[in-house]
Parts: structure tokens; C-alpha cells; sequence
């Protein structure tokens, strides 16, 4: 054999520098990719740390636009609005999602008044109001699908008219895509999108958010009656399919990591608006492996969000979306 003749094909050609890389590069991730969830609380001039989401914060609503301020010149396109509601109001049924001057509501006006194009995502679900941390409301010990409908439908409207854009149901209940479109759409509100968590499993990964949101230890059992099952596929599919055809604009994966396989399977199957959220737990792995030195936190960060992306994803929610941002600024200029 001569030397030189041998492999003719060489893959390695394209990866010999970094122009070339960047050529035959089949994915990027860019600014417009990054969704960035907050959370935000009452009282005044407090910023706290989540202690299982090191670099999360917590921020009392006067602190909210002066933290919010650099994402929004980076340019990230929304923000997914996570309120951290005080025990005091928090019932068994939740009352005070419908409440018009909660702490969201409140939010939205705040962020919609200071940075009017920066894109506001509502989390719709109970957990932050109810006493026992479920996403909707029980009726002899299982969370009832049709009375929480209801309520998670009027919470809709109440975040839509404080100026929420973007309606993110979280709360797996079926049926509630049709219910909130119809009354959105009956409320003149035919614009507010929905984003639906549609394939959203019973996951541990959840948990340091519970306990940035202050309902971990209140939540009496679990969301397996409700959340779905992580032995599942062909079941994402169906409540993909069934979102979409109730009125979804655009469908989420949740988790993000070890969910790959369904984004991909999403994407494919149904070439909507898809998103992925990389969420609290895995934010919180990652980071712990970056504090101790195991990882380079660069490179972790920015290699996880762009499998999202090869993957299929849109966006991505994630709490490394303003470092993501920064980076890209840096790398790209843009
Ligand atoms: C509420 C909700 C949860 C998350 C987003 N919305 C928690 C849950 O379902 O228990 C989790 C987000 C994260 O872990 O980062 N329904």
C-alpha cells in the first residue's frame, strides 16, 4: 500500500482546522435559541442564592428589572416567569393563581412596562399556590383532571390580561389546550401562544426547583398520576399529537438531557416549534462537577445546550442562558 493512497475518504480533512470546522458545522447555537427562567419573590431589596442551583437567584420584585436588564440587552428572546408565592397565601386550591395583583401578574406588568420586547412565558400550573404542592387540585386523594382544568384555564387568562405572551401549561392535565385556547380566545386574547409542556415526565431532576420555589417540602406524595412515566416514547408522541391538534403553538420536552431521544422523536414526527428544558437538576449536576474542577464549565455548558440543538430543539430554557448569551456574544460578536 503507498503511502498517501490510503483511506481515500478522509473525514479527518474536515475537521483539520477551524474554518473548516466551522463550514461543515450542521448546527449552531445562537442567542435566539436561549429562553431564561427566573424566580422572584415579595418583600424588598433581597437577592438569594438557591442553594442547590449555585449562580440562581432569587429576587425581590424591586431587584426584578435591574436583574433581568442584561439579559434583555443581550439580546435572549424571553424570559420563562417562575413566581416564589409565601406559604401565607398558598390554599389547597390554589386560589391565588386567580388572584389579578399576584406575585406573576405583578411581574408581568413590571417586566412588560420596562422591556416591552423582551418575550414573558407563564408558567400555568397550581404547585406555586397550593398548600400540598400539586399542580392542581384533589378531590378524594387523586388530582382531579376537570376541576383543575378549569381553574388552570382562568389562571390563563389572568396571566394573559397582565400581559403574559406566551401561556405555558406545566400542569399535564388533559384536555387543558382547548380550554385555554377557547378562552383566550374568547377574551379577545387570539395572539397569547401557547407553549404546552407537553411531553413532560415524573422526574427527580425537578427537585432543586422545588426548592427554589419552596414547595419541595410541602409536596405530598408524587406527580405520577399526572406527569409522565420516563419508561415512555410512543406516549410522548400522543400527547405531542394531541397539544397540537387542541391548539398548541409550540410543544416542550422536560426534561432536556436525558430526554434527547424525544426531542429528536418530536421534531421529527411533527415538525412544530419545539423546546427543551434543561432543567433545575441538571443545571445543578453540571455545576457541581464545574465547582469541583471535574468539568471545564465552558465547555460543559456550551456542548450541552448545543445537543439540544442538534437534537432538534428550537430553544432551550435554561438557567445557563445568560453565560450562553455572553459567550456567543464574545465568540461571534453578534
Ligand atoms: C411546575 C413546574 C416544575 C418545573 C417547571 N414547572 C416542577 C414540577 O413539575 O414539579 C421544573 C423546572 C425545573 O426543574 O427546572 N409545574
Amino acid at each position: 500500500m503507498k503511502a498517501g493512497r490510503f483511506p481515500l475518504a478522509r473525514p479527518r480533512r474536515n475537521r483539520v482546522d477551524d474554518f473548516t470546522r466551522r463550514l461543515v458545522a450542521e448546527t449552531s447555537l445562537g442567542i435566539n435559541n436561549l429562553i431564561w427562567p427566573i424566580f422572584f419573590t415579595e418583600g424588598t431589596n433581597t437577592v438569594t442564592e438557591v442553594a442547590s442551583m449555585p449562580g440562581v437567584h432569587r429576587v425581590t420584585l424591586d431587584r426584578l428589572a435591574g436583574h433581568v436588564e442584561h439579559a434583555a440587552k443581550l439580546g435572549i428572546p424571553a424570559l420563562a416567569l417562575f413566581p416564589v408565592t409565601p406559604a401565607e397565601v398558598k390554599d389547597a386550591e390554589g386560589t391565588e393563581a386567580l388572584n389579578p395583583d399576584n406575585l406573576m401578574c405583578r411581574a408581568a406588568r413590571l417586566l412588560k412596562k420596562e422591556f416591552p420586547h423582551l418575550g414573558l412565558i407563564g408558567d400555568v400550573a397550581l404547585d406555586p399556590y397550593t398548600s400540598h404542592g400539586h399542580d392542581g387540585v384533589i378531590r378524594d386523594g387523586y388530582v382531579h383532571n376537570d376541576d383543575s382544568v378549569a381553574i388552570l384555564t382562568r389562571q390563563t387568562v389572568n396571566q394573559a390580561a397582565a400581559g403574559i405572551d406566551i401561556i405555558a401549561p406545566s400542569d399535564m392535565m388533559d384536555g387543558r389546550i382547548s380550554t385555554m385556547r377557547t378562552a383566550l380566545d374568547e377574551n379577545g386574547m387570539v395572539n397569547t401562544r401557547i407553549m404546552s409542556y407537553a411531553a413532560k415526565y415524573a422526574s427527580v431532576f425537578y427537585g432543586p426547583f422545588r426548592d427554589a420555589l419552596g414547595s419541595g417540602d410541602k409536596l405530598k406524595g408524587d406527580k405520577k398520576t399526572y406527569q409522565m412515566d420516563p419508561a415512555n416514547s410512543d406516549e410522548a408522541m400522543r400527547e405531542v399529537e394531541m397539544d397540537i391538534a387542541e391548539g398548541a403553538d409550540m410543544v416542550m420536552v422536560k426534561p432536556g438531557m436525558p430526554y434527547l431521544d424525544i426531542v429528536q422523536r418530536v421534531k421529527e414526527t411533527f415538525s412544530v416549534p419545539t423546546y427543551v428544558y434543561q432543567v433545575s437538576g441538571e443545571y445543578a449536576m453540571l455545576m457541581a462537577a464545574i465547582r469541583n474542577g471535574w468539568l471545564d464549565h465552558e465547555r460543559a455548558v456550551m456542548e450541552s445546550l448545543l445537543a439540544f440543538r442538534r437534537a432538534g430543539a428550537n430553544g432551550i430554557l435554561t438557567y445557563f442562558a445568560v453565560e450562553a448569551a455572553e459567550r456567543i456574544r464574545q465568540t461571534y460578536g453578534q
